[in-house]
Parts: C-alpha cells; sequence; structure tokens
C-alpha cells in the first residue's frame, strides 16, 4: 500500500515492499492500543496547558481518541501496515477523523518516548496480574502444606533418599522460591515506575513541558532522569524477562517433580482428569501433560530473555530500530507466564497426596541413617565415628538384605556398645522430622510459622 509515510517530508522514492514489510509491527504491537491512548489523552492535556491546543482542539482530540479506542474494541478499526505501527496507525485515524487537531498532537512528543510509555504502561499492568496470580499460587501450597502438616516424606539429595521432611516443608520449598519470585517483580514494578513521555526523540525537547504532570496523570513515581538514556533503555523488559524466566525455571522443577511423583513407580501423587490428558493409542494411560507444557514452556521464557539482551548488547545510544524486537518477545512472555500460572492453580487445586505411600518410600530405606549416627553422638561417640558405625550396619543389612527396621538392638550392639532400649525410637521416620530443632528445618513449629510468615509477605 503506498500512502504518504507521516515522516515521508524529504522522501521522493516510496519504500520497497520488503522495507515495509520489515518495518511493520502493528500486527503485534496493536496490543499497546489503549496505553497509547491513554498517554496520547494526557500527553494533549499538558499541550493545552502549555498553549499549544486550544481548549477546543484538546476536547476534539479526546473524543476523537475515544472514538478510535471504541473502533479497536470493537473490531471496526482498520489497522494498516504502511502505517507502521500502532502509534502512526491511532494518530493517522485520528486526524481522519478530527482533522488538523490531530496533526498537532505530535508536538514535543517523539514514536521514541511515546512507545517507551506505552510499554512501561503495559508492563505494570501486567505485572500486577501476575503478582496477583503469583499469589494465588503460593497461598494455595501454603493452604497444602497447612492441611498436609503431619505427612512425612523422603527428602532427596541426588534423586537418593536422604532423610524423612514433612510434605509441607517440601511444598514450602517451592513456595519460597516463588515469593522471592513475587517480590523480584514488585521490586522491578516499583523501580522502573517512572514515566519517559517528555524527552522527546533523545534530547530533550524545544518546549517547557511539564513532565512531572506526564508522571502523575500516568501513574508514575517520578520522571527518568536522562532523555538519551530514557529512550535507548530496556532495562524494563529485559527485567521483567528476567524475573518470567526465573519464575520459569521454578514452575518447571514443581512441574519436573509433579511428572515424577505421579509416575506408577514413585505413586506419590494423583493429579486430576482436569491437567491429564489420554493416549490416542495406549487406553490405559493418564499423561501428566499440563505439567510437561509448563516445563517445556520455560524455555521459551528463557529464549524470549536471551534474545533481547542479544538485540540490545551492541546497540550504540540512544534508538535504534533495532529494539522494535523488543516488543514479541515481552508479549509473548506476558501470555506464557499468566497461562502458566492459570495452569499451576489448576493443577494444585484437586491435587491428592499418597501418603501411605510415600511413608512406604521412608520405612524401605535407609532415610533415618543420620539419625541414628546422630543418637549416637548424643551417648559420647564422635560424629565421625558413629557415621562409620551406622555406615556399616546400612551395609550389613544391604548385604543381608534386612530392613533396617527389622534390627533389634541386639544386632545393633554388635556393632557399638552404645546402642541403647531407646535407639528403636530414633529409628522412626516421623520422629526423625521432629527431631530437627535448627530453624527452618522440617519441624512441626517450624513448618508452622513459615506458613504463617509467607501468608503474611504474600497478602
Ligand atoms: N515501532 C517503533 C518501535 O517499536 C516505534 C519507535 C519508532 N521510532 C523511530 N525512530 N523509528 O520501536
Amino acid at each position: 500500500m503506498a500512502t504518504k509515510k507521516m515522516w515521508g517530508g524529504r522522501f521522493e522514492g516510496k519504500n520497497s515492499d520488503v522495507t515495509e514489510r520489515l518495518s511493520m509491527s502493528v500486527h503485534y504491537d496493536s496490543r499497546l492500543y489503549r496505553q497509547d491512548i491513554k498517554g496520547s489523552k494526557v500527553h494533549a492535556e499538558m499541550l493545552k496547558d502549555m498553549g499549544i491546543l486550544t481548549h477546543d482542539e484538546f476536547k476534539s482530540i479526546v473524543s476523537g481518541l475515544d472514538t478510535v479506542l471504541k473502533e479497536i474494541e470493537s473490531g471496526d478499526f482498520n489497522f494498516r501496515s504502511d502505517y507502521e505501527d500502532i502509534h502512526m496507525n491511532i494518530e493517522a485515524r485520528l486526524t481522519e477523523l478530527i482533522g488538523d487537531a490531530g496533526r498537532k498532537l505530535h508536538t514535543a512528543r517523539s514514536r521514541n518516548d511515546q512507545v517507551a510509555v506505552d510499554t512501561r504502561l503495559y508492563i505494570r499492568e501486567e505485572t500486577e496480574k501476575i503478582e496477583s496470580l503469583l499469589k494465588k499460587f503460593i497461598l494455595r501450597l501454603a493452604d497444602i502444606a497447612e492441611q498436609q502438616r503431619e505427612t512425612v516424606m523422603a527428602g532427596y539429595t541426588h534423586m537418593q533418599i536422604a532423610q524423612p521432611v514433612r510434605l509441607s516443608q517440601h511444598l514450602l520449598a517451592h513456595a519460597w522460591a516463588l515469593s522471592r519470585d513475587l517480590k523480584r517483580f514488585e521490586t522491578f514494578r516499583n523501580m522502573h515506575n517512572l514515566c519517559p513521555l517528555g524527552v522527546g526523540a533523545l534530547a530533550g525537547v524545544n518546549y517547557v513541558n511539564n513532565r512531572k504532570f506526564l508522571a502523575e496523570h500516568l501513574g508514575f513515581a517520578g520522571v527518568t532522569p536522562n532523555s538519551m538514556d530514557t529512550v535507548a533503555d530496556r532495562d524494563y523488559i529485559a527485567d521483567i524477562l528476567y524475573a518470567s524466566s526465573l519464575l520459569g525455571v521454578h514452575l518447571s522443577r514443581i512441574c519436573e517433580e509433579l511428572v515424577l511423583w505421579s509416575t506408577y513407580e514413585f505413586n506419590y501423587i494423583r493429579l486430576s482428569d482436569q491437567v491429564t490428558t489420554g493416549s490416542s493409542i495406549m487406553p490405559q494411560k493418564k499423561n501428566p501433560d499440563l505439567a510437561e507444557l509448563i516445563r517445556g514452556k520455560s524455555g521459551r521464557l528463557t529464549g524470549n530473555l536471551v534474545s533481547l539482551l542479544t538485540v540490545m548488547k551492541g546497540l550504540p545510544l540512544t534508538y535504534n530500530r533495532d529494539m522494535q524486537e523488543d516488543k514479541e518477545p515481552l508479549f509473548d512472555t506476558v501470555d506464557t507466564v499468566l497461562l502458566c500460572l492459570e495452569g499451576m492453580i489448576e493443577m494444585f487445586k484437586d491435587i491428592v497426596f499418597n501418603k501411605e505411600r510415600m511413608s512406604e518410600t521412608l520405612r524401605g530405606n535407609f532415610s533415618t541413617a543420620t539419625d541414628i549416627a546422630d543418637y549416637l553422638v548424643q551417648k559420647g561417640v564422635p560424629f565421625r565415628t558413629s557415621h562409620e558405625i551406622v555406615g556399616s550396619i546400612v551395609g550389613y543389612c544391604e548385604k543381608e538384605k534386612r530392613n533396617f527396621f527389622e534390627l533389634n538392638l541386639e544386632e545393633l550392639r554388635k556393632f557399638s556398645n552404645a546402642f541403647d532400649e531407646d535407639v528403636l525410637i530414633n529409628l522412626d521416620p516421623a520422629g526423625s522430622t521432629e527431631r530437627k530443632q535448627s530453624e527452618g528445618g522440617t519441624s512441626l513449629s517450624s513448618v508452622l510459622n513459615q506458613i504463617e510468615s509467607i501468608r503474611e509477605i504474600v497478602v
């Protein structure tokens, strides 16, 4: 389509088709229409206060923008790729609707500060949505942790059974990681809540504008301090991509456990029919697809971060058109994170834990070996020695195909005279969790404290 470009004054020739196709972004940045219109309204109000627009011009701009908004929302707006992006599409339509007043709107503004303000507003809103879903998910984990406070399971290192833990301690471990994600989103949202509008293309504008007014009316805490940095900066996008990538890593790790725990071999959990799928050939299958998909989606979150960092790394100050490549990763990440969080909440809505299987796993192994070593320490045996004694008991059990729990006192005494009647209590996995007295451990009081503090942080 060959219309005169808004920037076309100095051009005689027309852009080739491929230039237009490479330039256009309206097919994805149209998503910023609300923010663009909001920013333009406040900008117009400032221009009116500066005497650049008459009161009537201002009024007609505002009502023209409202019409554009309605057209977009009702699907009647004709997005034109020859106008490149959402900013020029809106301005062109506005001018078509209200005439010359529309042509004054871009006074004291550049697309460089315009796109920055739109994107910052978008990120602020979307981050709030992410935070609220994240809170919901963390609270759900805390609720399950409370319900399951008496459930004891194996804690693992190297995927090998290590020591008994409460299921709540395990779930809270994930909740704490997610609470750091929450904090990260909040911190970045606050840190970047500065208004870029009013810096112009890169150097400032030739008018005494009122950036404070713009900031206040757009809900920013202040204004960005340097015009060049303002239009060259995409940290506010990189940060949300990073926060999302790390959140993605955390969700992926949870999902990995859900996949594992729902296997026949583990059988620790049952996921509901709502979040599992069948096989087109194997009638018996119930696959944890949702968990696998979320685990998989974390890959694209990291990809989006790397993509933006790579775009930015060689760019000289200030704005370069490469930076238009910031939006697709951003939008994709926001959509993906929101979708994944929704999926996590759904999976944990009806998840069923198999307590019997969890304790069976504990008893079949040597999960309380460390407790026995500590028991001997209490009886005066140095830890290194007690470690060796218990190690040889485990070796003996393995060779004799005996279960740790079947050994009687007499047999134990063959390994050390320090064993007494009371050792048998120390073999019990459930009791083991209560012997963890250190702060942040897996004892009941620690778990309950954690639930309380995580609820306080999240609410
Ligand atoms: N669509 C452009 C982007 O997203 C808007 C800024 C264009 N600025 C310019 N100097 N060409 O980056």
